[in-house]
Formats: structure tokens, C-alpha cells, sequence
């Protein structure tokens, strides 16, 4: 059977009435890609299995396409007009798309400023209406957490459970592709929570083992590593650019049970991590995407995962082409050439 989305593939492992109309893009079946250079660069001879999830490939390039389809779909059978949610970027384009598939209204409320040009590019011509407010994504969750008390509409962001009954599929997969088998550690990055409480849910469910869980914050947006709320935060990857995250104890419970860690990474790390990917495995991703392999790389240099004969998954979570402006600045420039054969020697020689 052709490929029909993660509510299909796993209808069985899904709470959605029967009766309930399925509004897909056929999101899910993203490939686990066997890393090519950097388990050895990581961890010389030792034996690591190194895979990365990438997500970005899915149908609005990023992960969040597996929680939409379930909430968008479970708004549809409660008979829901207005959806609305507030975004660092990801969730609104996510939103967007699934609500123009289904004829909903959509709001998105964004950070001033704070937003990548590929997620309001995508949001905008999907036709969502998107509301940029001079405040973090954290100020708007608060809003748009209170105007659902007050007016009939559906709010999308993880804090709706039918979100994290759609993205727990990526566990699913993931065992899936390891021949029915978890991963020793299973590594992402850590906003506002709900996707690491997904993908423990569903690694609970599926009976395949368990992971350890290691999740990773930008160092100027810690609140979980740190155990305070981070009024201000601040960060190169402004996906995750989140300071009271809305799943914070489910995300700690799972941590708790996994015996995973949590660590924070530096912009500069981030970075680095987010190098090492385009140019060492040509799997390029935005940089939040990034902060799961820079907290694997740190932990393993200070002897806190111990890769030995291990299989690790790197979960990629949102595609490079989100964020072209913060590729484009941190990238050398071109090189500038007059459109003649001759010059194109010089430069070769
Ligand atoms: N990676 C990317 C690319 C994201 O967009 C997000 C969250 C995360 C990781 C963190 O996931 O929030 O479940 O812990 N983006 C949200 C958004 C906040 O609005 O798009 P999380």
C-alpha cells in the first residue's frame, strides 16, 4: 500500500474515532540516515551506530506534521472552524498548511523579529493569518492559552494532547527502521517539551524497548537544564527560543525515566554541529535542528555517554531552507568571479 501518512500507518496505536476524517500530506516515512563521517570524528573506533532522523523532510519541513495531522483532524470531527496557536515558526507553518487543506480559519502568533524567513514565507502563502506581536513565543502562548478560555477555538500548540498522539509516530518509525529495536539513546533538541513527551509516549507503547533520552537547550533558553524560567531568552536557533516550556514536567518525567540526560549547548556549538552536518553529511537542517548533535558531541567528550557499541538516532527536527537568512550570514561568501573561461583558470590554478 502506498504511503498515506502517520495516521494510517498506525491507526491502530491511535485514539481517533473511526469515523473521524483523516486530513493528511502524507507526512511521516522520513528517512533514518546512517551517519557517513562524524560517528568516527565523534567517537574513533568504538563501534557507535549513528543515525540521524530527518525530519525536515517532511511535508512542511519539519516535525510538526505529525501532530497536526491528528490535531487538525480531531478539530475537524469535534466540528472546530478556528484553529490558532503561537509559534517560534515551525507549529504556525504546520498549522497553516493542515488548516488549508480542511478549510479552517488559522491565527498564528509569532515573535517580532524572532521569526526565520522560510517559516513566515510558508505560513503567508498557505494563507494562515499571522499575527506578529511584540512579545517571545512564551507571551504568546499565554495569549493564545487564554483567548481559547474565551472564544470557540481550537488551540494546535502541544499543549493539545492530539498533538502528541501524532508526533509519539516518530518513535514508532524510528524502531521501525532499527529492524524493531529502540535505540540505545535517542538525542533532540528541547523547546516547549512536547516532542520529547511525544516520542516517550510512544516508545513506551510500542513495546520495541527504551531509550535513554538526551535532549538539548540553547544555553541562553535552559529553563529545564537550569530549573528556572528564562524571562529573556536568546538564541541562534530561534526555533527553540522558548523560556517556561508548556510540557516541562512531562519532559522531566521522561528524563526521569529514561535515565536520560539534558544538557545545555552554546550558540557556537550549535553551530558548529550544524557545520558538521551540511558539510560532513550533506543533511542540511535549521539550526535548532543542530542542538542534538552538539549535546551528543559534548557528552561524549566529557565521558557522560559512553558510545561504545551503541546506537544513537539524531532526531533533525525542522530542514535548512527555514532558516536561509542565518545560513546565508554564517556562511563564507561567494566567490566573485567575472563570467569569463579564463578567470575560472585562474581561480582553479
Ligand atoms: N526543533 C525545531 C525545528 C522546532 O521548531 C521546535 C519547536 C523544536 C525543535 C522543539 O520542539 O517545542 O516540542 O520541544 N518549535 C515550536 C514552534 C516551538 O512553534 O514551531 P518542542
Amino acid at each position: 500500500m502506498p504511503w498515506s501518512g502517520v495516521i494510517h500507518q498506525y491507526r491502530d496505536y491511535l485514539p481517533l474515532p473511526a469515523d473521524a476524517r483523516i486530513i493528511t500530506l502524507n507526512e511521516g516515512n522520513t528517512p533514518l540516515v546512517r551517519s557517513s563521517q562524524l560517528a568516527e570524528l565523534l567517537a574513533p573506533m568504538t563501534g557507535l551506530e549513528l543515525f540521524f532522523k530527518f525530519e525536515g523532510l517532511n511535508p512542511t519541513g519539519s516535525f510538526k506534521d505529525r501532530g497536526m495531522t491528528a490535531a487538525i483532524s480531531h478539530a475537524i470531527y469535534e466540528g472546530s472552524e478556528t484553529i490558532i496557536c503561537a509559534s517560534t515558526g515551525n507549529t504556525a507553518a504546520s498549522a497553516a498548511a493542515y488548516a488549508a487543506r480542511s478549510g479552517l480559519r488559522c491565527l498564528v502568533l509569532v515573535p517580532e523579529g524572532k521569526i526565520a524567513l522560510g517559516k513566515l514565507a510558508a505560513s503567508l502563502a498557505y494563507g494562515a493569518e499571522v499575527i506578529s506581536i511584540a512579545g517571545s513565543f512564551d507571551d504568546g502562548l499565554n495569549m493564545v492559552r487564554e483567548i481559547v478560555n474565551r472564544r470557540q477555538i481550537t488551540l494546535v500548540n502541544s499543549i493539545n494532547p492530539w498533538r502528541l498522539e501524532g508526533q509519539k509516530t516518530g518513535a514508532f518509525e524510528v524502531c521501525d527502521q532499527l529492524d524493531g529495536q529502540a535505540p540505545d539513546w535517542h538525542c533532540l533538541p528541547v523547546g516547549n517539551a512536547g516532542n520529547i513527551t511525544a516520542y516517550w509516549m510512544g516508545y513506551r507503547q510500542y513495546g520495541k524497548g527504551l531509550p535513554r533520552l538526551l535532549g538539548a537547550q540553547a544555553a541562553g533558553a535552559a529553563p529545564i537544564v537550569s530549573g528556572k524560567i528564562v524571562e529573556n531568552p536568546e538564541t541562534v536557533a530561534t526555533a527553540i527560543r522558548i523560556g517556561n516550556p508548556a510540557r516541562w514536567q512531562q519532559a522531566v518525567q521522561a528524563l526521569d525515566e529514561s535515565d536520560g540526560l539534558i544538557t545545555s549547548v552554546s550558540d557556537e556549538e550549535i553551530l558548529d554541529a550544524w557545520r558538521n552536518l551540511a558539510s560532513m553529511e550533506g543533511l542540511f537542517v535549521e539550526p535548532a535542528s543542530a542542538s542534538g548533535l552538539a549535546a551528543l558531541k559534548k557528552l561524549i567528550k566529557m565521558e557522560e555517554i559512553d558510545p561504545s557499541n551503541k546506537r544513537i538516532v539524531v532526531v533533525l527536527t525542522g530542514h535548512g531552507l527555514k532558516d536561509p537568512g542565518t545560513a546565508v550570514e554564517k556562511a563564507t561568501k561567494p566567490y566573485q568571479l567575472p563570467a569569463e573561461i579564463e578567470a575560472l583558470e585562474a581561480y582553479l590554478a
